[in-house]
């Protein structure tokens, strides 16, 4: 008996703090292999502000100074530099990785640019590691196809969300054969709105005037 609860205790939290392994298909999607941080120079490709419109994307967001906003796969901080300053000094911007070369790259931006307001954050595949209730909007560009353990990544960011706190996904369009893009680096509205509904979000508002990609904004369903 003594050996059984001494097994226990032992395996239990090992166990525990293992990863799920990850999906390669979810809801009838296969997911995306994720971009290698080698390739982070195509994400400050000139032809980009073309191609996604960022400026735009970011105005339709409403991000107003004191929020507190999340750029999920941030990447080396093409939006995260900018939403830092749409945020304001009494705003904070959590920038959240799963690969840590991308903290560095994102970190050594941050550090040219003198921010304060910018917490960077190594996450891991199935946990962001963002504190609970803390953000009003999470936004994911060109991310959420990538993730290999959506539930638990979805699970994760709507605890981190305030109570009217809003998840934004921007995907290329699945719809449009004129966009450029690997077909598992796209969404259908369909197939995203499938996957949100099933996890506990709701549909608020759209905005179809980008170039590329769609740009959805999801509430947490069940929320008074
Ligand atoms: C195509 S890049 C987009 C980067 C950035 N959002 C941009 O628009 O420039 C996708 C990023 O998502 C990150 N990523 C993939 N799965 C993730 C996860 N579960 N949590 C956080 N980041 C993740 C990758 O490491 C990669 O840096």
């Amino acid at each position: 008996m003594r050996l059984l609860t001494f097994l226990i205790i032992l395996v239990v939290p090992c166990l525990r703090a293992q990863e799920a392994p990850g999906l390669n298909e979810y809801m009838g999607r296969e997911i995306a292999r994720t971009m290698h941080w080698k390739g982070a120079e195509w994400l400050i490709r000139r032809v980009r502000e073309q191609e996604e419109g960022p400026v735009r994307m970011r105005e339709q967001l409403q991000v107003k100074p004191g929020m507190t906003v999340c750029d999920m796969g941030c990447g080396n901080g093409y939006h995260t530099l900018p939403l830092a300053e749409m945020v304001g000094e009494k705003g904070k911007v959590y920038a959240v990785d799963v690969q840590p070369e991308m903290i560095v790259m994102l970190k050594q931006n941050i550090e040219r640019k003198k921010l304060k307001n910018i917490e960077p954050i190594t996450g891991l595949c199935h946990d962001p590691k963002l504190p609970p209730d803390s953000c009003d909007m999470i936004l994911l560009v060109d991310v959420y196809h990538e993730f290999s353990h959506p539930v638990q990544m979805l699970m994760s960011m709507r605890a981190a969300l305030k109570k009217d706190g809003l998840l934004v996904l921007v995907e290329f369009r699945a719809e449009d054969d004129t966009v450029p893009i690997r077909p598992e680096h796209k969404m259908s509205k369909a197939q995203i709105n499938k996957e949100m509904d099933a996890n506990g979000f709701t549909l608020k508002r759209e905005f179809d005037g980008l170039p590329w990609q769609h740009l959805m904004f999801f509430g947490k369903n069940g929320v008074k």
